[in-house]
């Protein structure tokens, strides 16, 4: 089953479709989302969620602003149709870079469309938006693959492989990042077994990986987080493989709460730690991951687990839904271009430039 995590239905009058991943896995449900607001309730939901996909919405969030002006209304509300979509939906989340990314690059291919045609109404900008926002949407998805055929090397045919949250199909808007080296050493018939964190808060391993897995045929167990240690301890852990949030321009790099005891846990044990992700989630504008700023998000998702209340009322909650793992202990980063291997400022910069 092809996984599409979302996808616009129509032409320039058309609405944004994604699988309500809030759902999942119990109810595969789709949502429409027809006007800015609605998108930007799903990425704060999390029924969109994943850096990738977090930023191919952002990019079709901007279409379904202009749908609110008519065809023939000047450019200059135009672009503030963008302005207003981009301060709204950029105020969602702010770890992932991948949504600033998107909505930055559809604004700045909508200035460039106004300064070239001055006379164009807002029937044009919003086929020029659209089609940039299904270019970001198609790259996604060729970048996924990329980082799959650049990275399954690196599974061993016969290991374990432990992977964090979700970075796979319901997270981009093709295979995935770190699912998608997974899926790629499948395909070469190598047989492995993925331990899948089951990621509290929110559960995006349990609930989700460990279902793309299952539907893609690979070998799946689902631990409690606090159980890796003892794992790679006796030995059923060969490589951990996460994705990523943003990446600072020295490799530190920021993806789910509990990476980064993972990655300490792994460097203790000798067992290498791989981060996969698209250039698009580099931000070489902040030196250090010490600039990314974590999104702290409501005591409740700690409080209760799913509807059972598993902390006292009025105890305090502490809830980020990132951490930083210092690029020091990161093996290598696979990317759609190849491999950075021990990441540093250096290795970033040839990489990328
Ligand atoms: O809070 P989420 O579910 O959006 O967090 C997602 C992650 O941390 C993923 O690992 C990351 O976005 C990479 S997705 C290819």
């Amino acid at each position: 089953m092809v996984i599409r995590t979302l996808e616009w239905v129509g032409g320039v009058d058309g609405l944004l479709e994604l699988i309500d991943q809030r759902k999942l896995p119990g109810e595969f449900a789709k949502l429409q989302c027809r006007d800015v607001g609605q998108v930007y309730d799903a990425i704060k939901t999390l029924a969109v969620r994943g850096a990738p996909a977090v930023g191919v919405a952002g990019a079709y969030g901007f279409v379904i602003g202009l749908q609110r002006l008519p065809a023939d209304a000047a450019l200059e509300q135009g672009l503030a149709s963008l302005h207003d979509s981009a301060d709204h939906l950029g105020s969602s989340r702010p770890t992932a870079v991948n949504l600033f990314w998107a909505l930055d690059r559809v604004k700045r291919c909508a200035e460039e469309f106004v300064v070239r045609n001055p006379n164009a109404d807002v029937g044009g900008l919003r086929e020029v938006v659209l089609d940039e926002a299904h270019a970001i949407c198609r790259e996604d998805e060729d970048m996924c693959r990329r980082i799959g055929q650049n990275g399954e090397r690196f599974i061993k045919g016969g290991g374990g492989v432990l992977t964090h949250c979700n970075a796979g199909a319901l997270a981009t808007a093709g295979q995935g990042t770190a699912l998608s080296v997974m899926f790629e050493a499948h395909k070469k018939s190598k047989r492995f077994r993925v331990y899948a964190d089951e990621t509290r808060p929110l559960l995006q391993g349990a609930r989700l990986t460990a279902w793309e897995l299952a539907q893609a045929g690979i070998d799946v167990t689902v631990i409690c987080d606090n159980m890796a240690g003892v794992l790679m301890r006796q030995g059923k852990v060969d490589m951990v493989i996460t994705g990523a949030d943003r990446i600072a321009a020295n490799g530190d790099t920021a993806n789910k709460i509990g990476t980064y005891s993972l990655s300490v846990l792994a460097e203790h044990h000798g067992i290498p730690f791989y981060v996969a992700a698209p250039s698009s989630t580099f931000d070489l504008n902040i030196e250090s991951g010490e600039q990314i700023p974590i999104e702290q998000r409501s005591a409740d998702e700690v409080r209760f687990c799913g509807d059972k209340q598993t902390a006292p009322d009025g105890v305090d909650i502490y809830n980020p839904a990132f951490d930083v793992t210092p690029a020091g202990n990161i093996t290598a980063i696979i990317t759609e271009r190849g491999v950075i291997e021990r990441p540093g400022t250096e290795e970033v910069r040839a990489h990328l430039k």
